[in-house]
């Protein structure tokens, strides 16, 4: 009876692996006593945007099978580990780093965004504030007053809405500055990786400086990396100089996961209508250009700058708005994108060296 089951399960297709979730190896638990069916599936992130399908296919499947009389179907998730030693933060899975070719488009509140709507699927998040000439996830988290506590020599990272944080702004003392050069920089990344006790995480978010400077450079040589997130706004010179970073971040053997289009549309606070409000390049157009997928596109919203001056990411101040519905919709994306690259069925990273428009 169990065997049938399986059987059946084998007509369930993942969308994205293009192959069956029985040989993929997500079914576990297969359970029949006297007519009523149990099955686990372990898909390979929380985050999945096809959940909900999968899951009435397998119930649909197993409702088929001879002598069914009951279903009873269980989704879980574990986020698969990157192949290649993680050896500065061995309990990572995944670490994505967030870039942008110029500063103030957005990234650090995409990054934010991003990793609360993973924790709040159920991943378990950390974002690392890189920026260290800059950081600014303290501010927009309300967190600027706390001190990290040390634990076995071990930087222990601040915890808000579900994520685990680290920046040098919980490190250096109020109004200092930063003046430092190349390798200062790369010493500061590599400890705010190995010296911070960031645990079991299914994804670290890195939030990057804007453009192709030391702490990218540092980065892509000190973990291996999962892939890049490109943020852009749709200004030609911000898509320019984004296509820029991704040629840099290839060169570092470092995949591009995709385009994160910022700020391009804004929705009317009357009719609740996205407008576009540049006429510049759009980030689905940056994606096709360097051959890689498009995650998504973020409306500006005003009240969401404002959340951010309050110590609030949009998805905590306002879950029901359309950015918050964007950023979730991204963070599925985000998600499959590095399930499909984690399984190893993604064809390789096209070598499309970026050529600026004339
Ligand atoms: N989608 C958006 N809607 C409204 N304001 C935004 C949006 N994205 C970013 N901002 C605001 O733009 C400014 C720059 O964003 P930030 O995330 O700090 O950029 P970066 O990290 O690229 O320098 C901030 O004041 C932020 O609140
Ligand atoms: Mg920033």
């Amino acid at each position: 009876m169990e065997e049938a089951i399986l059987d059946a399960l084998r007509a369930v297709q993942d969308p994205d692996l293009h192959r069956d979730i029985v040989s993929l190896g997500f079914v576990k638990d297969v359970k029949v006593e006297s007519g009523k069916a149990s099955a686990t599936i372990e898909l390979t992130t929380p985050a999945c945007p096809v959940k909900e399908e999968l899951e009435a296919e397998c119930i649909a499947a197993i409702s088929a099978v001879p002598g069914v009389s009951e279903v009873d179907v269980t989704m879980t998730a574990r986020v698969r580990e990157k192949p290649g030693a993680q050896d500065l933060i061995p309990g990572v899975r995944q670490c994505i780093a967030v870039a942008s070719g110029k500063g103030g488009v957005g990234k650090s509140t995409v990054t934010l965004n991003l990793a609360v709507a993973l924790a709040q699927q159920g991943a378990r998040v950390g974002v690392l504030d890189a920026d260290v000439y800059g950081p600014s996830i303290p501010l927009m988290t309300g967190t600027q007053t706390e001190r990290p506590m040390t634990r076995d020599q071990q930087i222990l990272p601040i915890e808000r809405f579900g994520v685990a944080m680290m920046s040098l702004g919980y490190l250096l003392e109020d109004g200092q500055a930063v003046l430092w050069r190349g390798p200062m920089v790369a010493g500061t990344v590599k400890q705010l990786l190995a010296d911070v006790s960031w645990g079991t995480l299914d994804y670290l978010l890195v939030d990057l400086p804007p453009g192709t400077g030391d702490a990218p450079m540092s980065l892509a040589q000190l973990v291996p990396l999962s892939g890049v997130v490109i943020v852009t706004t749709p200004h030609n010179v911000a898509a320019n100089i984004a296509g820029k970073a991704a040629a840099l971040f290839r060169r570092l053997n470092a995949p591009i996961l995709g385009v994160v289009e910022n700020m391009a549309t804004f929705v009317c606070p009357s009719c609740g209508d996205p407008a576009r409000i540049f006429s510049g390049q759009s980030g689905d157009e940056l994606a096709r250009v360097l051959g890689t997928p498009f995650l998504g596109s973020i409306p500006l919203d005003p009240s969401v700058s404002h959340a951010a001056d309050q110590g609030l990411p949009s998805m905590v101040a306002y879950p029901q708005s359309v950015q918050a519905a964007s950023f979730r919709e991204l963070a599925g994306e985000l998600a499959r994108q590095i399930s499909i690259r984690a399984e190893g069925t993604n064809l390789p990273d096209e070598q499309v060296e970026f050529a600026p428009r004339p």
